[in-house]
């Protein structure tokens, strides 16, 4: 069998040494997947922006995948290459002994990522990892392992960046954000990594009443609900692919699982409230709700932003109101936006944080923004602002400055939602 070249790096993986990870996010929340990775252990965390890289012991496999909220996948790299051209790919992905993650009657697939590097074609580089482990495979047993694009027992990742390959083990498989509660597709759903992503950037306390009076299908309330009664996302799921692996630990998955349950609580001491004037969309919601277990925590209402109520003091307010999609072409935004403000204005002393992807928009909440945030929704560049809702008279005064000497007024309005 050939060498690896020089500069391959079969990553070592001793079952009590910490390994590298490197967890997947949507962009802008890195800082806060290291926050979650440094909660469940993680030490040397770098943050880079779609991910963050970490080390720690191999049970991190699975406290990450069963509890990181803001995160998409964990991924734990096994080989790291060279690879100017395919050839010395194929060479670096045969020198690893595949049979210590996979046998020849499973399946497997390979992801590709290729940026500034010699393979520009990232479905052929991956074209030829499969061809790399599966020729390894019928060399030694004369047995192949089959692709399968959807559920691989061995789902792969590979990254080639300025001719540098990292190829990875997809511990998650499936997108972590898809957590399994959520059935119909609803209008502009928001990806629950981001609702989770955003519901930590509010810190919000978890402790007191929070309210999303624009909710669709649900996600924020949702996630707020398992996150305040420390409901681990990852057990909605029915199966990771690290459970058909040669080294699964299935004490320690079923340890870990266990724990999880533990410390769910049942209930909260305050309520989460959900109202969208949508009754098919709050229905949905609903339904997510209890898929997620999470139902009897949060108050659905069908009603009108501009009717909105809370019966509980309510200092968090969490949203993301329409932003010029084409679906809301018929909707009057800027008098939408002017209601959500009165809206607001109702609630003094709280802090109201939305997500929005059209600047123009916003300016007729009425209000200031006191701190912006730049985070990707699917596509669209996007600002979750916070908006302190000052008792009548307690405004702060308004900024003299013109807007574009004012810090953070650089944002101009996403061509695609004018
Ligand atoms: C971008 S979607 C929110 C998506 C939601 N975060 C989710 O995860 O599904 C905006 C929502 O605002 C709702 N909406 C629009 N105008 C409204 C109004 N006047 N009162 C209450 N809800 C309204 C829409 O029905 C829609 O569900």
């Amino acid at each position: 069998m050939t060498q690896p070249t020089d500069g391959d790096t079969p990553v070592p993986r001793p079952k009590d040494a910490a390994r590298e990870y490197f967890v997947a996010c949507p962009p802008g929340l890195d800082g806060v997947v290291a926050g979650e990775l440094a909660a469940l252990g993680a030490t040397d965390r770098q943050l880079l922006g779609t991910g963050v890289r970490c080390m720690a012991d191999a049970g991190m496999r699975y406290r990450a995948n069963l509890w990181l909220r803001a995160a998409i996948r964990v991924l734990e790299p096994v080989l790291k290459a060279d690879t100017p051209d395919p050839k010395a790919l194929y060479e670096a992905v045969r020198s690893i002994d595949w049979s210590r993650y996979m046998s020849g009657r499973q399946t497997l697939s390979v992801d590709c990522r290729v940026q500034d590097s010699a393979l520009t074609h990232s479905k052929y580089a991956a074209l030829t990892v499969k061809d790399a482990i599966v020729d390894q495979f019928r060399d030694r047993t004369g047995s192949r392992p089959n692709v399968d694009t959807q559920a691989a027992d061995l789902p792969l990742h590979l990254y080639v960046h300025r001719n540098r390959a990292t190829l990875s083990l997809d511990t998650s498989g499936t997108t972590l954000h898809k957590r399994g509660y959520r059935g119909a597709m609803v209008r502009s759903p928001l990806n629950e990594a981001l609702a989770a992503g955003i519901l930590y950037l509010t810190r919000w306390d978890r402790a007191s009443a929070l309210a999303d009076p624009m909710c669709g299908s649900g996600t924020l309330p949702i996630e707020a609900a398992m996150l305040a009664a420390r409901r681990a996302p990852g057990l909605l799921r029915t199966r990771f692919p690290f459970e058909g692996w040669p080294d699964f630990d299935a004490a320690a998955w079923s340890t870990a699982r266990a724990e999880a349950r533990a410390l769910a609580l049942p209930e909260l001491p305050f309520p989460l409230y959900a109202s969208d004037h949508h009754a098919g969309a709050l229905d949905l919601a609903r339904q997510a709700a209890r898929a997620a277990g999470v139902e009897p925590l949060v108050r659905f209402t069908v009603a009108d932003v501009g009717e909105f109520a809370a019966e509980a003091p309510l200092r968090m307010m969490v949203l993301n109101p329409p932003y010029g999609e084409r679906l809301d072409a018929e909707t009057d935004l800027p008098e939408l936006y002017r209601k959500l403000g009165g809206a607001f204005r109702r609630f003094p002393g709280a802090t109201a944080w939305v997500l929005s992807g059209n600047a123009s928009l916003t300016r007729f909440l009425g209000m200031r923004a006191t701190k912006q945030v730049k985070l990707l929704n699917g596509t669209i560049e996007c600002r979750l602002l916070r908006y302190e809702v000052f008792p009548l008279g307690a405004e702060p005064p308004k900024d003299e400055r013109p807007p574009q000497q004012r810090r953070g007024r650089k944002w101009t309005p996403n061509p695609k939602t004018k």
